[in-house]
């Protein structure tokens, strides 16, 4: 525990970050991305398996293999935007828990025969990381845009299909691909002047109860 954080890095990290839609004309280096991971990849997961996956596409190639599957309201700002992340997870995020989990060797076992197991615990892991990594970007002073306005099967197919290269699986015997997308998110340097006022949020008593 070393104490709060002051009140600029609360600021960065909360009272003024925003979600963008318009970006800087300031590129994001693959440094940056690595710095990006490397926080992000430190916060926790259900047994410390960090089922996530993370592709940058800044390439027009990449950005183009995408566009078919944004809805219409998100190309523009996806097409623009230094990096997009698509935030995946991996329904075989088990077999690496020998490394991750070294200390309990029936943890693998135990979701090896358990299918609706490894997608809840997949699904729910991969969101933390995904906000996860929103929360590093800020703290990076990069700016984020989250979107789930986009046809995941789409995107699975482009990204991840079986006999597409995988983040170095073999995928033959996994027919539909054993890597799907949760949601994807720009990167960048935000243009402020693009922003409207902040949207009101529930208040304690909305959200809340101490019992
Ligand atoms: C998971 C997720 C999905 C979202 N999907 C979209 C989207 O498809 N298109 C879009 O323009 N904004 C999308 N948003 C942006 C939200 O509307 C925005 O973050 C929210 O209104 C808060 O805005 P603020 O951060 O500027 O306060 C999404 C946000 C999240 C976290």
């Amino acid at each position: 525990m070393t104490g709060k954080v002051d009140d600029a890095a609360l600021d960065a990290l909360f009272r003024e970050a925003r979600t963008y839609s318009k970006w800087q004309a300031k590129p994001v280096s693959d440094q940056m991305l690595h710095d990006l991971y490397d926080l992000l990849k430190l916060a926790p997961t259900s047994a410390n398996a960090g089922p996530a996956r993370f592709v940058f596409l800044r390439s027009k190639e990449s950005k183009e293999r995408l566009r078919p599957a944004l809805a219409p309201m998100n190309v523009e700002k996806t097409m623009t935007a230094p990096i997009t992340v698509i935030v995946a997870y991996d329904l075989r995020f088990y077999t690496q828990l020998p490394k991750l989990f070294p200390h309990n060797t029936g943890m693998a076992k135990l979701y090896e025969n358990n299918p609706e197991m490894v997608e809840t615990t997949a699904r729910r892991n991969s969101s933390l990381q995904g906000a996860y990594m929103i929360m590093a970007a800020r703290a990076l002073g990069l700016d984020c845009g989250p979107m789930s306005g986009f046809d995941q099967m789409k995107v699975d197919e482009e990204f991840f299909a079986a006999g597409k290269p995988c983040f170095g699986c073999d995928q033959e015997f996994f027919p539909e691909g054993h890597v799907k997308t949760n949601f994807i998110c720009n990167l960048g340097y935000g243009d402020a002047s693009s922003l409207f006022p902040r949207l009101p949020r529930l208040a304690f008593n909305e959200a809340c109860s101490i019992l």
